[in-house]
């Protein structure tokens, strides 16, 4: 959601300690950490590592849209350039009304997504389908006002940055792209991981005439507000490790103090640059500590049963190997040495690491960090018992300046379920809703704010005890375990089930 580090970093380090803090009050240990201001995706990871692993055999064709940059107003506007991956390889065509596969691009690269979401290039040929990707406004290529630097100005240039307009940016490229191709009865079907996931999620409830249906994987609409606990996340992170070890668990915990002590004494910070191998000297512990969080967050998020290469170069059961080596030191290896050993296995799997950077996002003016200040409040705690991390509370207020100071801009906390829904979700989609598969792996932490129960006929949960962030997207491998195989057979099935459906329908509709 990047090379090794702080993608996670929330709102940028930036916000907090450029502001009204002083910088040693930063490391008091109940002021919040910025990771813990809104975890992020995997997206931010979307233009810093290049594939150098095995690809399913994916090709297409990269093209523009000229792009209205708001929908939902009628000023004159300058319009923008949508990036969007196609292909029709596989596609059998308008007469024979062959599907629409399209992906909702998230917070990052479209051609990144496109290589990690496997399994729509896997399934288009048997379906004969057409692959749709529609890069994100304001992300990858997709810049309005001409370049990267005039999009993320201010708050006025950001404010076309919403999950309403991408959505309609898909919507009036998919009708329009349907009209020129005369193939307005293909029906289309929606797929997306993570924010992407919520987009697909929200666009079939919200364009149900132009798709019909959608695979929602790990996408946690239900991570605003007070619909689950704040803690949830932390605690979901945490127990991927205390289920791999206690010892590992407590370790961590109390790492936290360990770090604290250590940063005050004299030369502590030099101490901490020693043992952590940084690049340059460390500052603030607040931003080791942060460099560390984002580790164990994205190690839960990619806690994938075989090796893999999302994120970074990393063992299959990562967490496992991270606590194998915090456990694993030698009797009288100090609770730093073990973290280091621990977090060596994210950051420097490859052992091509010589030194570590712990700030790889100096303005931290991300789009995701626009979002979260906008509409994506996600309210985030780290709860006494529960969590691995320093407990922290939640505080809307301090999160409300955080996004004045860094964007000028005041949070909607409420829009999302305005706009939306998510309260008392199952009693909404039950009786208005079809055609959703929530997707979801109870390793990954944001599978708490997601769809963990069967709605309906055709909205439908799909649970898997040992999965990880958006898994089922990702190609097919030789590891892959059977209760996977199992789960994207299942959504095969629904969505051939859709398909047919639809058919049937249409052609009920020709003899009439
Ligand atoms: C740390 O904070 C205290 C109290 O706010 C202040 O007096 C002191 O000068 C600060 N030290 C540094 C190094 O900023
Ligand atoms: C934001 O930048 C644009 C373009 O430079 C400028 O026209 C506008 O006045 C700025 N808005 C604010 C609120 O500073
Ligand atoms: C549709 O066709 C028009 C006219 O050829 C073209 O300008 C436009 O870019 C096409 N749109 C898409 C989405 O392919
Ligand atoms: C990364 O791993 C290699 C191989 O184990 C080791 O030589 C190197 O010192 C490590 N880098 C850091 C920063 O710890
Ligand atoms: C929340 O943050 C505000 C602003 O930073 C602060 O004044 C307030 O004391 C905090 N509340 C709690 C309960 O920590
Ligand atoms: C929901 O229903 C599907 C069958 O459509 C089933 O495979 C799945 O296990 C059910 N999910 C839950 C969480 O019970």
């Amino acid at each position: 959601m990047a090379k090794p580090k702080s993608i996670h970093v929330i709102l940028s380090l930036l916000i907090i300690f450029t502001s009204a803090l002083t910088s040693n009050a930063s490391e008091r240990s109940n002021l919040p950490s910025s990771s813990k201001w809104a975890p992020r995706f995997l997206g931010k990871y979307s233009h810093l590592t290049k594939p150098n692993f095995r690809q399913p055999q994916i090709r297409y064709e990269t093209r523009y849209y000229d792009q209205s940059l708001d929908h939902f107003s009628f000023s004159e506007l300058p319009r923008f350039r949508q990036r969007y991956l196609i292909s029709t390889e596989y596609w059998v065509g308008p007469q024979r009304m062959g599907p629409i596969f399209l992906y909702c691009g998230n917070e990052g690269d479209i051609a990144w997504f496109a290589e990690n979401t496997g399994f729509v290039w896997e399934i288009a040929p048997r379906f004969g389908a057409m692959v749709l990707f529609p890069e994100h406004r304001y992300y990858g290529e997709s810049m309005p006002f001409g370049s990267r630097d005039e999009a993320y100005r201010n708050a006025t240039t950001l404010s076309f940055l919403t999950a309403e307009q991408a959505l309609a940016d898909y919507a009036v490229l998919i009708t329009e792209l349907k009209r020129n191709l005369s193939a307005e009865g293909c029906p289309v079907v929606l797929f997306g991981g993570s924010y992407g996931g919520m987009l697909a999620a929200w666009m079939r409830l919200k364009y149900p005439h132009i798709a019909i249906g959608a695979l929602a994987s790990s996408a946690p609409i239900l991570q605003f507000e007070d619909i689950v606990p704040p803690e949830t996340f932390y605690d979901l992170v945490s127990n991927g490790f205390k289920r791999e070890s206690t010892s590992c668990f407590n370790t961590i915990k109390d790492s936290w103090d360990a770090l604290a002590s250590q940063g005050q004494d004299n030369d502590g910070l030099l101490q901490l640059t020693k043992i952590f191998r940084l690049c340059r000297p460390l500052k603030r512990v607040v931003d080791l500590r942060d460099w560390l969080e984002s580790a164990y967050s994205y190690l839960a998020m990619v806690n994938y049963p075989y090796p893999s290469d999302f994120l970074m170069p990393l063992p299959g059961h990562p967490i496992r190997e991270v606590c194998r080596m915090i456990d694993g030191g030698p009797v009288g290896t100090s609770i730093l040495e073990r973290i280091f050993e621990g977090v060596s296995v994210y950051y420097n799997y490859t052992g091509q690491t010589e030194c570590f950077e712990l700030d790889d996002d100096p303005h931290g003016m991300s789009g995701w960090n626009w979002q979260a200040c906008t509409e994506m409040v996600m309210p985030m705690s780290s709860s006494q018992d529960g969590s691995m991390f320093p407990a922290y509370d939640y505080n809307y207020t301090s999160f409300q300046e955080q996004c004045w100071n860094d964007f000028k801009v005041k949070p909607r906390p409420t829009w999302i379920t305005t706009e939306f829904g998510g309260h008392d979700i199952k009693a909404t989609l039950k009786e208005f809703g079809s055609n959703i598969i929530f997707s979801n792996g109870l390793l990954d932490p944001w599978s708490g704010g997601s769809v963990l129960q069967n709605i309906s006929e055709s909205i439908v949960a799909l649970v898997t005890e040992e999965g990880a962030h958006h898994i089922d997207l990702r190609a097919s491998t030789k590891e892959d375990p059977k209760w996977l195989e199992e789960q994207r057979a299942t959504e095969i099935k629904l969505i051939e089930s859709w398909i047919k459906n639809y058919h049937r329908e249409k052609r009920g509709s020709f003899v009439m």
